[in-house]
């Protein structure tokens, strides 16, 4: 164990093999931020240095780090059944997490299909769009629409919908038959607003556009994030998904929720949708289910798109599509264990009751140096900084390096964002201590 321990928190001398995503290799590999261990709040350097955890790593440790009940939980699961196939086959578990899964979701989203990251199950969520289309003799139904700044993982469904332009330029012609509604930020009319801005519910109506230009017949689904997390925190404008539902129940188009950040308590709430009284056809998960700590994503289906599918012959397989680790024992034990401690701490609940104090305490940052604008919905908020004249990303990059080495403190930038997403567990002084901590931040890359 000691043995163990200590080479664990030895950084490795040769940092050339390993190819990191999303990731300035060269810049990182030249100044290392390396990660022994984590616990609670916090993350512990190689070099021993305690961080406090700004971001939830990356938007998924709900619960905190390392949290004994779901490590144990791995740890049983891990003794007791390594795995089992997941076609044709299965382990209790999976029935038991699903269950308690759509027991969380709205209305009828009750069926829950498993896989292993968000990429997986936004490209899911697009396949069982369409042939849930095709099963009902609707095979004409192959547009699928995202939106500009969207994310939704890196699959190339996901880069299709996904609306960042560095995410698809260079990935070739993506698929066929997609359209993009516009983003839903305008910083004119929404800057430094806590939660959802009163400006922009008028974006859903570019939809009635896009399905005239198509015609209804040809659209299979739309799909937008309830917040767009990944392009710097930008929170539906009110009223503006429920335009959406609207506009798809006339046509016949089914509306997907890209949960995978919002799901699991981050906008406190088990899902957005419940946060705006939407209830879309499906809903795509990851991250929070097993707050991090085991791959694991999906996608819930309302009742009658399952029900769709269950036709024809019962020995015949009914949607071909899967992953061999869908529902993985070790994912499961550790999501039904998360699950858990998400009810026994009341994380949503309290994610919902620490929004005020969290949105105060981002807008106090408004008037330092380079600040253009600061947006805040749930535990969540986004900072944007103004770009150094050399170079878009710079400031940001620069703010992020020093928040590692300088000021303990892990943060996420993206573009010329920062994002602050502290897991569901952090204490009111915690976040006056990340704000503090950013402050400073923001005033060194001046
Ligand atoms: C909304 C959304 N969808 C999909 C994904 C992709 O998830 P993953 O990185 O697990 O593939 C992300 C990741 O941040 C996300 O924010």
């Amino acid at each position: 164990m000691a043995t163990a321990a200590r080479q664990s928190s030895i950084a490795p001398n040769d940092l050339e093999a390993y190819w990191m995503g999303f990731t300035s290799n060269r810049a990182f590999k030249k100044a290392p931020r390396l990660i022994a261990r984590a616990k609670d709040m916090h993350y512990f350097t190689t070099d021993g240095r305690k961080l406090i955890d700004g971001t939830a790593g990356l938007w998924c440790c709900n619960a905190g780090h390392n949290r004994e009940p779901i490590v144990q939980a791995i740890q049983r699961q891990a003794a007791e059944l390594d795995y089992a196939p997941a076609f044709q086959c299965a382990h209790p578990q999976a029935f038991e997490l699903a269950n308690r899964i759509s027991a969380l979701a709205p209305a009828d989203l009750d069926h829950v299909f498993f896989c292993n990251s968000g990429s997986e199950a936004v490209d899911t969520a697009l396949k069982v769009a369409l042939a849930y289309h095709a099963v009902r003799g609707e095979a004409s139904r192959t547009r699928l629409i995202g939106r500009e700044r969207g994310y939704h993982g890196v699959g190339f469904g996901g880069i299709s919908v996904g609306g960042i332009v560095a995410n698809r330029k260079m990935f070739g012609t993506l698929l066929a038959g997609v359209d993009h509604l516009p983003a839903t930020y305008d910083r004119a009319n929404q800057a430094f607003t806590k939660g959802e801005p009163e400006y922009g519910a008028h974006f859903a109506d570019e939809l009635e556009r896009i399905v005239a230009l198509h015609d209804a017949s040809t659209v299979a689904a739309v799909i937008v994030e309830p917040m767009a997390g990944s392009t710097g925190v930008l929170p539906a404008p009110k009223g503006y998904l429920q335009r959406l539902r609207q506009i798809c129940d006339k046509h016949g188009i089914l509306l997907i929720l890209d949960e995978v950040i919002t799901g699991f308590g981050r906008l406190g709430f088990p899902f957005a949708a419940e946060r705006y009284g939407v209830v879309p056809d499906i809903i795509t998960f990851a991250k929070g289910v097993t707050s991090g700590t085991v791959p694991m994503g999906g996608v819930i289906a309302r009742k009658p798109i399952y029900d769709a599918f269950m036709r024809g012959p019962e020995h015949v397989v009914e949607l071909f599509h899967g992953y061999t680790y869908s529902a993985h024992p070790l994912a499961c034990a550790a999501g039904l264990a998360t699950l858990d401690l998400y009810r026994r701490e009341k994380l949503f609940e309290r994610a919902y009751q620490l929004e005020a104090k969290f949105a105060d305490a981002a807008m106090r940052l408004k008037g330092l140096p380079n600040v253009l604008d600061i947006r805040t919905v749930g535990l969540t908020a986004g900072i944007d900084l103004a770009s150094q004249p050399d170079g878009v990303g710079k400031r940001a990059y620069a703010a992020m390096e020093r928040a590692f080495h300088d000021e303990e403190i892990m943060i996420r930038v993206t573009g010329e964002t920062i994002a602050l997403t502290p897991p569901l567990i952090v204490s009111e002084d915690e976040i006056g201590e990340i704000f503090d901590k950013v402050a400073k931040i923001i005033r060194a890359v001046a």
